[in-house]
């Protein structure tokens, strides 16, 4: 099965790139940008990627991001996902960031986004892999810093194609930005948004009605609301899901209980994403490798899966056509 899983076309639409910072790398450029992290080796660094919930993940991935500082890294940072993605057979990536966490640490919005368009137009060029890019706003900010920071990115318009929101859940549902995605759609992107990862299935509902979302990131506690998930069969809302990180991040206690296998049964257009691989243990092939074996899935869902991504992606019928 894994050189099954391995030989498959696959699509990645839910990938923060800062969460692909390895710890060898954070190494190299925490020594070249003479920032400190709090660990004294690679291993002390890995060891720690033992998560409670989403909140202590979140707290490590913003501490560790500051080592990631010029347009360079931002290249390297890139181009080092892409490589990867591409070893695994993923053709085409549309790949989260998270500007206020640069913007913040004053890197200006155009050195975060040069760095990484580069390193995008190098993986189509010499890896022939397509991606689009997706700035994230951060949830437990301010709508107010959303909206600034959608201003501040609106003079690169073209080079990136949506917008999403992500970080801290609970307690910062979708109805907080209204405003900011209203402006996004008036500028012509396309919208997703984490929800339903540990909130509970009203947040889904609320990105779908107020943000008017394309997408739904993570979107698992779906499962405990039967009328929501037979919409979202109806509608085909595509689910971008993170298994490992569902498990890393302790929403589920183990593999066997994660709800992928029931949601494709329910007719939920359901994918399988990376979102920040070397945190939890796993690139895409990986998470495809998890759920195989713990859920028993056939080669037939396997397919279907790898199909779902390509048609959830952004792209148009053509461009998809190419890549199936
Ligand atoms: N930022 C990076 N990974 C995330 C996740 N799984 N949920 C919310 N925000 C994130
Ligand atoms: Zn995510």
């Amino acid at each position: 099965m894994d050189d099954f899983i391995a030989a498959l076309p696959k699509a990645e639409l839910h990938l923060h790139i800062e969460g692909t910072l390895e710890p060898e790398l954070a190494f190299q450029l925490a020594d070249k940008n003479q920032v400190s992290l709090p660990f004294a080796t690679v291993a002390e660094m890995r060891a720690a990627y033992d998560f409670q919930d989403l909140q202590s993940f979140l707290d490590l991935y913003y501490a560790s991001i500051s080592v990631v500082c010029t347009e360079e890294d931002f290249h390297d940072l890139t181009l080092a996902y892409l490589k990867k993605a591409d070893s695994q057979n993923v053709r085409h990536t549309e790949i989260f960031f998270d500007p206020q966490s640069h913007t913040a640490r004053d890197i200006p919005m155009e050195t975060v986004l040069n760095g990484i368009t580069s390193a995008l137009k190098q993986g189509e060029r010499e890896l022939g892999i397509s991606s689009r890019l997706i700035l994230c706003f951060l949830r437990h900010l301010s709508a107010d810093s959303a909206w600034e920071t959608l201003q501040q990115a609106l003079p690169f318009r073209e080079q990136f194609i949506g917008v999403g929101l992500d970080s801290s859940e609970v307690g910062h549902p979708p109805s907080k930005f209204v405003k900011v995605f209203e402006e996004a759609r008036r500028n012509g992107l396309h919208i997703v948004c984490h929800a339903g990862e540990e909130g509970p299935p009203e947040y889904i509902t609320e990105a779908l009605d107020l943000l008017h979302a394309e997408r739904i990131d993570h979107g698992v506690h779906c499962m405990e609301d039967p009328a929501l998930v037979e919409r979202l069969a109806v509608e085909q809302i595509p689910l971008t899901v993170c298994p490992l990180s569902n498990v890393r991040l302790c929403v589920y206690p183990d593999m066997s209980q994660h709800p992928i296998k029931r949601m494709l049964e329910a007719g939920l257009r359901v994918t399988v994403n990376s979102d920040d691989p070397p945190y939890f243990g796993g690139y895409v092939n990986e998470n495809f490798t998890a759920v195989q074996q713990a859920l028993d899935l056939s080669r037939q869902e396997l397919i279907q899966l790898a199909r779902n991504s390509f048609t959830s992606a952004f792209l148009t019928d053509a461009e998809q056509q190419k890549l199936l």
